[in-house]
């Protein structure tokens, strides 16, 4: 137990893990309806380049690819190997912690992020940049997941989870409470039309955000095992109530904040 520099996507959660594919399109299907819903909302200015990072598998570039056709669309991860050529978008692999990237980036009517700064160790340095790269007139969106212990109706659940967590902050830099400041980091900025949508992942039959949550534990409870945050079959309970298809209750908050440079 202990804090180490490891980083998201280095050992733990690397693309080329089984599973990794199958455990972000569980990720996707359980926030996309609300990314969507929120980037419909957005005035981007036509003919602007739209930049999303840490896309993952692409998914919402592809998205933004159908519904901005023959536009620019950058797709930055860490990893390309999960993304898909010849889908209205260019897949770039860089890493966003490295002040080069954003050399070579530009500017963008829309910069997006899910799911990412939560899990960098340079997020402010991140934040930073992702403001810069907007276009006057344009739009930041950054998104990720908050804990909140008290909506899981099980205490079962919520035990493992908090275990989870402490491995998480401690061995990666995660942070499950960064996205409550995004939208007053935005307004503080200087940025119009700041908002905010709370939304949360459901734990329910064939809900894509159970199966999620536990690919996620089953990932990484060996190495938080092995760590001394929990005992091995800590988890088996809680993978059971989510993956079991009985139970119905709240995994964790999926927070989205949005502005526009002036
Ligand atoms: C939890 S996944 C989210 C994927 C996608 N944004 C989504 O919400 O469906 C985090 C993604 O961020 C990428 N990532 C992590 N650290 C990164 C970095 N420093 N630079 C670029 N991408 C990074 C990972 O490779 C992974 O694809």
């Amino acid at each position: 137990m202990g804090q180490s520099n490891e980083q998201y996507g280095d050992r733990m959660f690397t693309h080329l893990t089984q599973g990794e594919r199958a455990r972000l399109d569980h990720l996707a299907d359980a926030v996309s309806q609300y990314t969507y819903r929120d980037l419909a909302e957005l005035g981007v200015p036509a003919g602007e380049r739209l930049l999303d990072l840490g896309g993952g598998t692409g998914v919402v570039a592809q998205r933004l690819a159908e519904m901005r056709p023959g536009t620019e669309i950058v797709c930055v991860d860490r990893s390309v190997a999960l993304m898909s050529e010849g889908t209205g978008y260019t897949p770039l692999e860089a890493d966003v912690c490295d002040r080069t990237t954003w050399d070579r980036l530009g500017s963008f009517g829309l910069v997006h992020a899910r799911n990412l700064l939560m899990h960098l160790r340079k997020r402010d340095f991140v934040f930073e940049r992702m403001m810069e790269a907007v276009v006057p007139g344009g739009w930041l969106m950054v998104a990720d997941m908050v804990d909140a212990p008290e909506l899981r109706r099980s205490l079962r659940f919520r035990e493992t989870f908090a275990q989870l967590r402490s491995y998480m902050e401690a061995e990666l830099g995660t942070s499950m409470t960064c996205a409550t400041t995004y939208a007053q980091r935005m307004h503080d900025a200087g940025m119009t039309d700041v908002g905010v949508s709370y939304d949360c992942l459901i734990v329910g039959p064939d809900k894509p955000g159970a199966a999620f949550m536990a690919r996620t534990l089953r990932h990484l409870w060996p190495d938080i095992v092995s760590k001394g945050y929990a005992k091995p079959d800590g988890a088996d309970e809680a993978i059971a109530y989510l993956e079991g298809g009985q139970h119905w209750d709240s995994a964790i908050a999926f927070v989205t904040a949005w502005g526009r440079k002036g």
